[in-house]
């Protein structure tokens, strides 16, 4: 996939403008506080209709701005096509080729991959944050999966307002509770395949770019023990046993105690874990494998090559881990969007960011 062009309106502390890209590598370049995230950040909220850094929509529109908006035409392997998301302070439009779609449509449609300072987070951070990442990877490629999160969630709301309420001998519980492990199961065994695949892959990455005398490995840590080579039935079984086992302690408390929603990734460097072990290098290093080998998976699942979205590479990287990861993206086929405070050694269009504009760096020259 490629980005052709961006247009955005009142985004963050960027001027109003209209960018074209280069297919390969775009370099954001500029001083601290000028907008070089800012921009990357509007072009995968344009592309997912979510930031990167947060979670609250409001924090995106210009200061003393009422409302923002998005728009991007790229191309994939058939057509062009484009994508535009319209936000106030109350809603959030989305439209696809100038048609208005419903979020679940539009998400997915454009595969964005992005790597940020804050990304060590899925490393350090609590398991919801690790949850939530995969949750967002494993529906961008599976829109089944995407459909039983979010019904999951649905489900689990009204099974802990029963249990809440004490109102599990209400038949509707029994219903509810058939469908918390039917989708629950689903849930589980889509991210057991997701993580022995992209498990194999992360290995690799980070071999090949960071250290090969090291084994990275992925491991999904579930309440129901060691899943590994599981049908869905079986998974099934489990959460029914296991449902049965704390049901007194549920009604106890109030709300659910088992299920996908309590289930933890772990990362593992050399069958330590790297969240208590590993150092800062290394984990950077791996959270960066693990986004490499999301880019692998999206090729793999969609036949298409994802958009990369690389945050301040020179803060991040030393120069001879920089250079690796630079040396290794010239020989991917895929378009790159790099922000950085320093130069670096490709061949890019370069772009100065400076106060929210954006201007074309050659022109400057
Ligand atoms: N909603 C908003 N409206 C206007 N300005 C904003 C908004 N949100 C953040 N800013 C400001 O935009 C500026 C640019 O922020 P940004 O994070 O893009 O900078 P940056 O170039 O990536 O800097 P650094 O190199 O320090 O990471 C900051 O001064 C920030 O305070
Ligand atoms: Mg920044």
């Amino acid at each position: 996939m490629e980005i052709l062009e961006i247009n955005y309106v009142n985004f963050r502390n960027l001027k109003d403008r209209n960018i074209k890209f280069s297919p390969r590598f775009n370099l954001f370049l500029g001083k601290n506080g000028q907008g070089k995230t800012s921009i990357l950040e509007a072009i995968y909220f344009n592309a997912t209709g979510k930031s990167f850094r947060t979670s609250k929509n409001g924090e995106l529109i210009q200061y003393n701005k009422n409302k923002m908006g998005a728009f991007v035409s790229y191309k994939d392997s058939v057509t062009e096509k484009s994508l535009s998301v319209k936000m106030d302070n109350k809603r959030k439009e989305y439209s696809y080729n100038g048609k208005r779609i419903p979020f679940d449509n539009f998400y997915g449609k454009l595969n964005i991959v992005s790597f940020i300072p804050e990304d060590i987070n899925l490393i350090t951070g609590s398991p919801s944050v690790r949850r939530s990442f995969f949750d967002g990877e494993i529906a961008q490629i599976n829109s089944e999966y995407f459909q039983n999160l979010k019904n999951y969630n649905k489900i689990l709301k009204i099974r802990n307002k029963y249990l809440k309420e004490r109102n599990h001998k209400d038949p509707m519980f029994s219903i509810y509770q058939d469908e918390f492990i039917r989708l629950g199961s689903a849930i589980i065994k889509s991210r057991i395949d997701y993580v022995k695949n992209i498990s194999i892959i992360l290995n690799l990455n980070y071999r090949k770019l960071f250290d090969d005398k090291k084994e990275l490995s992925l491991k999904y840590e579930s309440s129901l023990g060691e899943l590994k080579n599981i049908d869905i039935l079986k998974i099934q079984e489990l959460l029914k046993k296991k449902s049965d086992s704390v049901f007194h302690q549920e009604i106890k408390y109030g709300f659910s105690l088992f299920g996908p929603q309590k289930d933890d990734f772990l990362f593992l460097l050399n069958e330590r874990e790297a969240k208590s072990y590993s150092s800062q290098g290394e984990k950077k290093s791996i959270i960066f494998s693990l986004k490499l080998s999301e880019i692998d998976m999206i090729i793999k699942e969609r036949r298409e090559n994802p958009i990369f979205i690389i945050d301040d590479i020179s803060s991040y990287f030393d120069s001879i881990r920089k250079n690796n990861i630079i040396k290794y993206l010239k020989h991917r086929e895929i378009q790159v969007f790099i922000s950085s405070t320093g130069d670096l050694d490709i061949d890019s269009k370069n772009f100065q960011v400076d106060k929210g504009e954006i201007y074309d760096w050659n022109k400057q020259c």
